[in-house]
């Protein structure tokens, strides 16, 4: 045991100098901070307008529950009655053509495709307008969904999805008021614009823009004039441009291609218009092309012929970009039929809709699981955790936990207001702490990790880390609940769930199952550097007599970012060979990858976070808890009498040891073997 106990004082010293620091992070995270700091204020007002309303009359804020409504739609009315039980959850848009980034969603094939291909069935979605225009806005919408539907065949997602012809001003129920007041800012919110300005002309002349989607593109329009010059379809490099924005026509090369030649041509910028009857589209990268950052900012825009006009006849053409406040377009009623913001839409796709109705699903499903009979041990309930203390709670257990085989950790993380707006940025790690017997060989080991939902308080998720159960060694027990020092506030709940799931099991089956009776810590994670794998040491140990089953428990995770991105957006692997010859390898496949977290929205990840919540990563996501790794390895063990067993560690990257040549990332680590009898 001694060696057990020299590896967890190794990990409590890596846990204190790594906890997490996601301001380690690609260059392509570190822009949004300017942008999340200007956002700051916003979240103020936001606290004092909830104060405000909290009253019953006010404006309903998140998390309160939905009153009855009922709109009239094409076909009818959509009526909608709290406690309905085949109400499922519910999307209200609202749309305006005043918005490009709406104009996007609506004329995106694969936007369309993805709503009517994968609205959870449990979801509704009801369509309304906020213009003058709605009849016809309706009609329209209709007549793109169903033509979507009908290209894929999906007749059936059409009786869910409504479309009012009256103008939001028009419907007289609490919609318009949470529309307006619940406005944001940020990517689906807010009319983006371009404005210009030219010698002779009275007004400014004010358009719609698109910005190119900012993972690859870091630069963000200034708050100041710039000229604007012609430089024809901007496929060529155009050394005229150089200081000003580059006025570009699409076509006959891609987005990515203009606005790299208008880079080299040291433009401060690149507005590229849509040809006559084409809709505006969202400039991204394709391919290789995404590997190659930008550095200046760039927009989508409809053509504007005075603005062509006045370019043709060498009049001096101004340029400058503004947003206005606009109503929010979102708001989800979830399956209990409480009011939820939407979230962030990083880029015009509906499928940013089905994420969240996913997350509905998810949510719905957990209210089942914990109304499920269990013993429950309330830690924290609403507690406020930040700086070096975290939140800590002393407990009591139950006097005997002979009889459960199961513990869950429910735990929520929300944020001092309603509004997402009052939730702390960046993804941090979180991690629970338990010391029961000071003076025993599990005092401060790791019980569970999170991950904060970048500007999101929806989090809520149930793990399971029944193996983990012997470390609860003593009745009374201290809590401690962590994040990085320098992270907001989050506010957080957890309740120990303690059960013995022979008993709930439905079937009635009263099969003994084995229990978890001894925990033995294995190796910890550090600096993902070239001499990673040199600290591990092959350990020796014995299986105790009696035992049952074995099993290896470990939550890795890896973080920072070194030229390859290692460990959060690179792919490593994690190995524990038994004995010699029996490996265990485990590989974070998705690290990296465009939409990895996505797939992991209906198990609970939260959707929409801000940031690049949707990227995978090693072995997380944002606003996640941590998957236990669990290998049943007894038959690769030598049980009886004193026959002594080995267990190895080691992690690559690309299968060698990593070898960085710049800021090594880091892998956090618990590992563990737990015996069964
Ligand atoms: C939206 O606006 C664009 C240009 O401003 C126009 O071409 C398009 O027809 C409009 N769409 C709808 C549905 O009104
Ligand atoms: C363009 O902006 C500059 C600087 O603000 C200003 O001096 C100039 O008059 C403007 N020109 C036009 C055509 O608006
Ligand atoms: C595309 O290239 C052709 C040939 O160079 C040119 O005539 C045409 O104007 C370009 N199209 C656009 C949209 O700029
Ligand atoms: C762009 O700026 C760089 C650095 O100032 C300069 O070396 C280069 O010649 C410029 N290129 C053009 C096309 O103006
Ligand atoms: C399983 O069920 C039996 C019979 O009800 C009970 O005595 C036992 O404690 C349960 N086992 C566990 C591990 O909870
Ligand atoms: C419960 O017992 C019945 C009858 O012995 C058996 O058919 C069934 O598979 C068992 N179910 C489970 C979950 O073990
Ligand atoms: C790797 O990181 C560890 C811990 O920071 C350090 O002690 C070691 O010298 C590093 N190895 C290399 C090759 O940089
Ligand atoms: C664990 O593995 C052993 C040996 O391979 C096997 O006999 C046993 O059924 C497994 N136990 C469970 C719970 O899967």
């Amino acid at each position: 045991m001694s060696r057990s106990c020299s590896c967890l004082l190794y990990l409590l010293l890596v846990i204190n100098a790594h906890v997490t620091t996601a301001e380690e992070r690609p260059r392509r995270r570190l822009k949004l901070t300017d942008y999340e700091a200007s956002q700051a204020d916003s979240a103020a007002h936001d606290d004092s307008v909830a104060l405000r309303r909290s009253g019953l009359t006010g404006t309903p804020e998140p998390g309160y529950q939905a009153a009855a409504f009922r709109v009239p739609t094409l076909s009818g009315e959509f009526v909608y009655q709290p406690g309905a039980v085949t109400s499922g959850s519910v999307v209200i848009h609202a749309f305006t053509n005043k918005s490009a980034f709406l104009e996007c969603l609506w004329s995106t094939e694969a936007s369309l495709s993805s709503l009517v291909e994968d609205l959870p069935a449990s979801a509704q979605v009801l369509f309304l307008s906020l213009d003058d225009s709605s009849v016809s806005d309706a009609l329209w919408m209709r007549e793109r969904l169903h033509n979507a539907a009908m290209k894929r065949s999906q007749k059936e997602v059409l009786s869910r999805l409504h479309f009012s012809p009256v103008p939001v001003f028009a419907l007289g129920n609490w919609i318009p008021s949470v529309l307006y007041s619940w406005a944001c800012t940020g990517h689906n919110c807010g009319l983006a614009q371009t404005v210009f300005t030219s010698q002779g002309w009275k007004m400014p002349v004010i358009v719609k823009r698109l910005d190119a989607r900012y993972d690859w593109l870091m630069g963000r329009w200034g708050q100041w004039w710039y000229q604007l010059k012609d430089a024809g379809d901007g496929c060529e490099p155009s050394p005229s441009v150089a200081g000003s924005v580059a006025w570009l026509s699409e076509g006959n090369c891609s987005f990515f291609t203009k606005i790299q030649n208008m880079a080299k041509s040291n433009a401060s910028g690149v507005l590229v218009f849509a040809e006559p009857g084409n809709s505006i589209q969202e400039m991204n990268c394709v391919g290789d092309e995404c590997l190659s950052l930008l550095g200046l900012p760039a927009s989508m825009v409809h053509l504007e012929p005075s603005v062509i006009h006045a370019l043709r006849s060498g009049l001096p053409v101004n340029v400058s970009f503004q947003t206005t406040p606009s109503p929010n377009f979102f708001i989800g009623i979830d399956q209990q039929g409480a009011l939820s913001e939407m979230g962030w839409f990083l880029y015009p796709t509906f499928s940013f809709v089905n994420w969240q109705a996913q997350w509905f699903d998810f949510y719905a499903d957990l209210q089942l699981k914990l109304d499920l009979p269990a013993t429950v041990i309330p830690v924290f309930d609403k507690v406020q955790m930040q700086g070096d203390k975290g939140a800590v709670a002393v407990v009591n257990l139950p006097p005997d936990l002979s009889g459960f085989d199961t513990l869950l950790l429910d735990a929520s993380l929300s944020c001092p207001g309603r509004r997402d707006s009052s939730c702390p940025p960046w993804d941090h790690t979180v991690q629970l702490f338990v010391c029961c017997d000071h003076l025993g060989p599990y005092c401060n080991v790791e019980l569970g990790r999170w991950i904060t939902a970048f500007r999101r308080g929806i989090g809520r998720w149930q793990t399971d880390v029944s193996p983990l159960i012997p470390v609860l060694d003593a009745s009374k027990c201290t809590f401690t609940m962590k994040t990085v020092p320098w992270a907001m506030p989050w506010i957080v709940s957890l309740n120990l769930r303690f059960s013995a799931a022979n008993l709930t099991n439905l079937s009635g089956n009263h099969t003994e199952k084995l229990r978890p009776f001894r925990v033995m810590s294995l190796y910890s994670g550090g600096t993902f550097n070239k001499t990673y794998n040199k600290r591990y040491l092959p350990i020796k140990f014995p299986v105790p007599a009696s035992t049952k089953k074995v099993e290896l428990y470990a939550v890795i995770t890896g973080h920072g970012s070194d030229e390859n991105g290692c460990g959060e957006f690179c792919v490593t692997s994690h190995h524990f060979l038994f004995n010699g010859v029996h490996s265990n390898c485990r590989t974070f496949d998705s690290a990296g990858s465009a939409l990895g977290c996505t797939e992991r929205v209906k198990d609970g990840a939260v959707p929409n976070e801000h940031g690049t919540w949707l990227y995978g990563r090693g072995g997380w996501c944002d606003g996640l808890p941590v998957d236990p790794w669990r290998v049943n390895v007894t038959g690769q063990l030598e049980l009886s009498g004193f026959e002594s067993n080995t267990v190895l560690y080691f992690g690559l990257f690309g299968g060698k040891d990593p070898d960085p040549s710049q800021q090594p990332g880091y892998i956090i680590m618990s590992s563990f073997l737990i015996f069964y009898k």
